[in-house]
């Protein structure tokens, strides 16, 4: 049996497949090379194999000389209307069962919704209760509160598309832990690759660490404009509006970013 990954390990390899994914290489399969010193292959070896478990479609060129493959067909690549290319991103998301959140008591996936072609696009952390009832981001008191917010920048949420880090529910609304993040955030990558909005605004500590892979405080994150992995997607940083309905203080401070973000908009 392999022992776990140490936090350090797993990040690196977190980092590691979220470069190659950069590049444009999604999946991964190990192929079996039966040479002498495989059966003391390390326990890192090991774990690379069980994290990028084979999925079966078109091999392309080996990336690491050795017996890691690259796998870089995405189904939407090449697909120039965005709602069908978003309807093979959901298709492709599946019933997903790719971390453990799917026995965790979630009802459902909230993907995302919104106008296919916006030039503005909210990310939040994950679905709470209401979205996992409705499978749709910010519905509940948060999602009224993101609405009005969205109002005081001259915008309707149906002008807008909405998306989390997180697609399913986890349980108490507990923060994501790594192994969640790291099978979803995939997802919503293409999302954005698809959109390539003017600006993403993403709300709270949890969505900005992930996007920006940072351990930043979100008080050290907002007012800047951050660049969004590849695609260089501006990205403003404000609270979440949980966190706002909880410490209502905080809105002036909100506001300050949200004409922020209206700024570089206009700019872009
Ligand atoms: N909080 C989030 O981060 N996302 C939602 O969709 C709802 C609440």
């Amino acid at each position: 049996m392999p022992q776990t990954l140490d936090s350090e390990l797993r990040r690196s390899l977190a980092e590691r497949v979220r470069y190659y994914r950069e590049l444009g290489i999604y999946d991964f399969y190990w192929r079996e090379s039966p040479t002498p010193d495989q059966t003391s292959s390390s326990t890192f070896e090991s774990e690379i194999r069980e994290e990028m478990s084979a999925r079966k479609s078109a091999v392309v060129p080996a990336i690491a000389g050795n017996n890691l493959v690259a796998i870089t067909s995405k189904p939407e690549q090449g697909v120039a209307d965005p709602v069908a290319a978003l309807k093979l991103i959901r298709e492709d998301l599946g019933d997903c069962t790719r971390c453990k959140l799917h026995q965790q008591g979630r009802k459902q996936i909230v993907f995302g919704v919104g106008n296919p072609r916006a030039e503005l696009m909210f990310v939040g952390e994950g679905p709470g209760a209401d979205e996992d009832a409705q499978g749709e981001p910010f519905v509940g008191r948060a999602g009224q509160l993101l609405n009005a917010m969205l109002r005081a920048i001259g915008l309707a949420r149906e002008q807008v598309y909405i998306a989390n880090v997180l697609k399913c529910r986890p349980p108490q609304n507990r923060d994501p832990v790594a192994a969640e993040t790291m099978e979803c955030l995939p997802f919503l990558d293409r999302q954005i690759a698809l959109l390539r909005p003017k600006i993403m605004l993403v709300v709270g500590r949890i969505a900005a660490q992930n996007l920006l892979r940072t351990d930043a405080k979100l008080g050290a994150l907002r007012q800047q404009v951050h660049s969004f992995g590849a695609s260089g997607v501006p990205l403003v940083v404000t609270y979440h509006p949980a966190y706002l309905l909880r410490s209502p203080a905080e809105k002036r401070k909100a506001w300050e970013d949200l004409k922020f973000a209206r700024e570089v908009f206009a700019r872009g």
